[in-house]
């Protein structure tokens, strides 16, 4: 059985003080069948995670190395010291806009587990690229070359996350059988990379403009186990509203 995850990604988003407001606000509510994450800005992460009781705490970047000459980096050191127990890896903003190539990714998996951390892996097409009929060898890619060399000796700790690009705050979500065809394809890889047993034990998760109002769509479909929610998960009665929308959702993995 896979538990459904509702994962929050807060970007550059909230102050400790607004963060601490929110924890007060969910956290009572969450409901236990629904594994809640909130992935929040590296600096306000200790002070999350000593608050934390039903939430579970994540982290939206690492570097891959241990320490060094790295201005403005957060090591896997540092992360491990917060208590964190997530971290977003390969999220497109961080593929576009700080030129994070597959190979980093990669590199960014192993450490994260070398450490303990759980990854949540991001994944995606760019429009053009859909429009292309590249969508499968665009997701064979980057699921492959992340996952290169990578042992998993806990597949209920790795996450990755179905975000096509052209549905990041765009308003635009995608369908919910695009979410699924393109879910059950990344299930098909990690099946061919690991073991089938082991690709029915990883979540994955659609993400693009999921709302309250839309996420029921996604996580009925078989091959969705929950989402990544970057806007919507910034509100605190949309963010309960979410997890309480997956609250009946079976996953199973047999
Ligand atoms: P969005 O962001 O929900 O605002 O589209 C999703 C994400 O970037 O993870």
């Amino acid at each position: 059985m896979r538990k459904p995850m509702l994962a929050g990604n807060w970007k550059m988003n909230k102050t400790r003080d607004e963060a601490i407001q929110f924890m007060l606000a969910v956290q009572d509510n969450l409901p236990k069948t629904v594994e809640s994450v909130v992935c929040a800005p590296a600096i306000i992460l200790r002070d999350m995670v000593k608050r934390a009781t039903t939430l579970h705490i994540g982290a939206q970047n690492m570097h891959e190395c241990e320490s060094g000459a790295f201005t403005g980096e957060i090591s896997p050191v540092m992360l491990k010291d917060t208590g964190v127990e997530y971290v977003i890896l390969g999220h497109s903003e961080r593929r576009a806009l700080f030129s994070e190539t597959d190979e980093k990714v990669n590199a960014k998996i192993k450490k994260a587990l070398e450490f303990g951390l759980k990854p949540m892996l991001c994944v995606g097409e760019y429009l053009s690229e859909r429009d292309a009929g590249k969508t499968n060898e665009v997701l064979e890619r980057q699921v492959s070359k992340a996952f290169d060399g990578v042992v998993i000796e806990k597949p209920s700790d790795i996450v990755v996350a179905y975000e096509p690009i052209w549905a990041i705050g765009t308003g635009k979500s995608a369908d919910s059988y695009i979410a699924e065809e393109a879910c059950a394809y990344i299930r098909g890889i990690l099946a061919k990379i690991f073991s089938p047993r082991i690709a029915e034990e990883i979540r994955v998760l659609y993400g693009g403009s999921v709302t309250a109002m839309n996420i029921r769509e996604y996580v009925a479909q078989p091959d969705v186990d929950g989402a990544l929610v970057g806007t919507a998960s910034l509100k605190e009665d949309a963010f309960l509203d979410m997890a309480l929308a997956l609250k009946q959702v079976v996953k199973r993995s047999d």
